[in-house]
């Protein structure tokens, strides 16, 4: 199953997300994904396991314009004259000469880190201390160099992520190409419903990450999430999964897609990859769904706001 695109492209409801892919294995976690049928590979520059991505690329059993290759453009690369270059480092780590979707990481201008300084320059973007640097770039500028990569043919579509409802309205007020895609964190905790109704409403997909709340920020050791319940064992979860003879983790992701918000669960182990992946063939009742939405609790786990008080979702 797919979402149609603005740009007239088709996007796989279901792909596969690479942040915090075992370091040691990311090549062999990929390939694996690829044979258990994903088609969709989400990585970003800052995950910096895109020559890893590659290699497993390079091994496919799948041909190249069969899969959907999606990366980002980093903080650091936010001026005009880099965005390019950056993403010409991505199609050259990842061994191709295409994305089919490239999406502005965050709406934050970070200090740009020339390559053979450090790559990728990390979450300060900073190479004498630990303190983050921004620059002053308008992300109406970074849009025009997404766009012109987009008419050269290096990235199909071009999107966003992690933006607010004020930026995009913004975005769309001066652009001559639409974003394709919003990509924010979506789970039963942060649900959004009204960025989700205008993003919708605007003709531009959404893809959800974080799927499963908490689960993916226990490994950094939050604070919020470590005090957060599992969504997994939510009574409500659980009730909803044995009814339909599903994991949790199935019935988190078709509370997604069938509202047809595409998912991208990343998962180091090929039982549980293979298991995310099939969470389009069953429904959810209309009773079931709005249960779910109950459990809403606008709780962000990946705020930058935490990070050095940046004010983009406040
Ligand atoms: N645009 C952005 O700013 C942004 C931010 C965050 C993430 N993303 C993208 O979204 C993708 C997904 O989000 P995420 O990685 O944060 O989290 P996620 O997919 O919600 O959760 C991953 C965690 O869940 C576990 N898991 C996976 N499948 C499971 C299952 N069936 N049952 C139980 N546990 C399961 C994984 O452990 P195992 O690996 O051990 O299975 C891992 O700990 C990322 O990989 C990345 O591509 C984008």
């Amino acid at each position: 199953m797919s979402i149609k695109l603005n740009s007239g492209y088709e996007m796989p409801l279901v792909g596969f997300g690479c942040w915090k892919l075992d370091e040691s294995k990311a090549s062999e976690v990929v390939l694996d994904a690829i044979e258990s049928g994903y088609k969709l590979f989400d990585g970003a520059q800052d995950y910096g396991n895109c020559k890893q991505i590659g290699e497993a690329l390079k091994k496919s059993p799948v041909p190249r314009e069969k899969l959907f290759i999606t990366s980002k453009l980093w903080n650091s690369y936010h001026d005009p004259k880099h965005v390019e270059e950056a993403c010409d480092k991505v199609l050259s780590d990842l061994g191709l000469d295409y994305l089919d979707l490239w999406l502005i990481h965050f709406p934050i201008a970070q200090k740009f880190i020339p390559f053979d300084k450090k790559y990728p320059p990390g979450f300060t973007c900073s190479l004498e201390d630990d303190k983050f640097h921004f620059e002053d770039i308008p992300l109406a500028e970074t849009w025009k160099a997404m766009k012109s990569l987009a008419k050269k043919g290096k990235v199909k579509s071009i999107g966003i992520s992690n933006f607010s409802g004020a930026l995009i309205q913004d975005l769309l007020r001066g652009c001559e190409i639409k974003p394709a895609v919003l990509q924010i964190e979506h789970h039963a905790y942060l649900q959004q419903p009204r960025l989700i109704e205008y993003v919708q409403s605007q003709g531009i997909a959404i893809t959800a990450y974080s799927s499963f709340g908490p689960q993916s920020f226990l490994e950094l050791k939050s604070k919020k999430a470590l005090d957060t319940p599992t969504l997994f064992a939510h009574d409500t979860i659980k009730t909803i999964a044995s009814k339909h003879d599903k994991s949790p983790a199935q019935i988190l992701l078709r509370w997604t897609t069938q509202r047809n918000i595409a998912v991208i669960p990343k998962s180091n182990n090929k039982k549980r990859m293979i298991e995310n992946l099939k969470v389009t063939d069953f429904d959810l009742s209309e009773e079931e769904m709005k249960e779910i939405s109950k459990l809403d609790k606008e709780l962000r786990f990946n705020d930058p706001w935490d990070w050095d008080k940046i004010p983009i979702f406040i």
